[in-house]
């Protein structure tokens, strides 16, 4: 088969690449900049590497036209409010119905806490609150891909990424003071576990669907390495590091302002009220092996701040 990986140089669609090579398919790569160091590797393993964007249409069409089979996409969320991640997955999947593409693979994400406890903490918030609209317009991504009409689709679930605390392109985005004064700032309820991956894992999914398509077909597959709650985060990343990690104990007033005022943290906030689902993990129903949390780190520690 001829397999086209979309955001071939993020960690889905990389995890992607990784678990399909020295297989009998040709890996095809797409990328805004074929000359970046992520889009040189890949061709130096192998991956013929397409430019485009998913917001232009000729250059997907572009790609398609070498007789593709399989796609696999995520899509970055528009952080902005905007509707650029819709335009695009319509791109996306305009695009390979016009090329007759025979099965879709889409990254998408785990939602959070219990069914009961998603549905009634997303029924209270306010229609324009920025999570609220984050979660509806992956709900209507979600349905895109199960309304495609593609022959056969599928839709991975992964959890928390356990890259958010440690690549440098993260931290400076979610918890910089991680980096800095090793200090854990969650608004996520310290007494709740959270699912934790390797996102990149989820490209071991995007594979077994690649190989089986119909009987991939139609599924949603969640998956978690670990549940963890936010002091065992801190453990391990502290064994990790070897750094004195510590979880932050935030100061009413200053929780308050930082819920306030930054959406993260209130994301975060609000998330960890949906409550926890203890069934989450079944990766073994798909022949996938999980990496744990605390191997995850000790191998990838390089050029991050657990070895600065
Ligand atoms: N972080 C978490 O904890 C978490 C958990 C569950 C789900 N998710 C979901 O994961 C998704 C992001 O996946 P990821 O983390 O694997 O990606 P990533 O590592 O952030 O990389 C983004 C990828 O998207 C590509 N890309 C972005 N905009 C593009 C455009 N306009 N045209 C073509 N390519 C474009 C980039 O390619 P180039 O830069 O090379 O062009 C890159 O390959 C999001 O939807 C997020 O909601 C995240």
């Amino acid at each position: 088969m001829k397999v086209l990986i979309l955001a071939a140089t993020g960690k889905m669609g990389g995890g992607t690449v990784k678990a399909l090579k020295g297989s009998p398919h040709e890996l095809y790569g797409f990328t805004r900049d074929a000359a970046s160091a992520k889009a040189e590797a890949l061709k130096s393993s192998g991956v013929t590497i397409f430019e485009g964007d998913f917001a232009d249409r000729e250059s997907l069409d572009r790609a398609l036209a070498v007789g593709i089979d399989s796609v696999f996409f995520t899509i970055f969320p528009d952080l902005a409010g905007g509707d650029s991640d819709l335009k695009q997955t319509k791109n996306i999947i305009a695009a390979v119905k016009a090329a007759g593409v025979k099965q879709l693979i889409y990254g998408s994400l785990i939602y959070p806490g219990t069914e009961e406890g998603f549905r009634s903490v997303h029924d209270s918030l306010e229609p324009t609150s920025w999570i609220k609209l984050y979660f509806n317009r992956k709900l209507e991504l979600d349905q895109l891909v199960r309304d495609s009409g593609v022959q056969y689709w599928t839709i991975i679930r992964p959890p928390t990424f356990i890259q958010n605390h440690v690549l440098p392109e993260s931290i400076a985005f979610i918890y910089p003071d991680l980096a800095s004064k090793y200090q854990f700032k969650s608004t996520w309820d310290h007494n709740l576990p959270q699912w934790y991956a390797d996102g990149s894992e989820a490209g071991k999914f995007a594979a077994a669907a690649v190989n089986d398509p119909e009987r991939l077909h139609t599924k949603e597959i969640k998956f978690a390495s670990e549940a963890l709650t936010a002091q065992q985060i801190v453990d391990k990343l502290a064994k990790a590091s070897g750094k004195p990690v510590t979880l932050y104990q935030w100061p009413e007033e200053e929780l308050k302002e930082a819920l306030a005022t930054n959406p993260f943290h209130n994301t975060t906030h609000v998330i960890s009220k949906m409550g926890f689902d203890s069934e989450i993990g079944n990766a073994e129903k798909y022949g996938v092996e999980l990496t744990p949390i605390s191997e995850w780190l000790e191998t990838n520690k390089k050029g991050t701040w657990l070895e600065a």
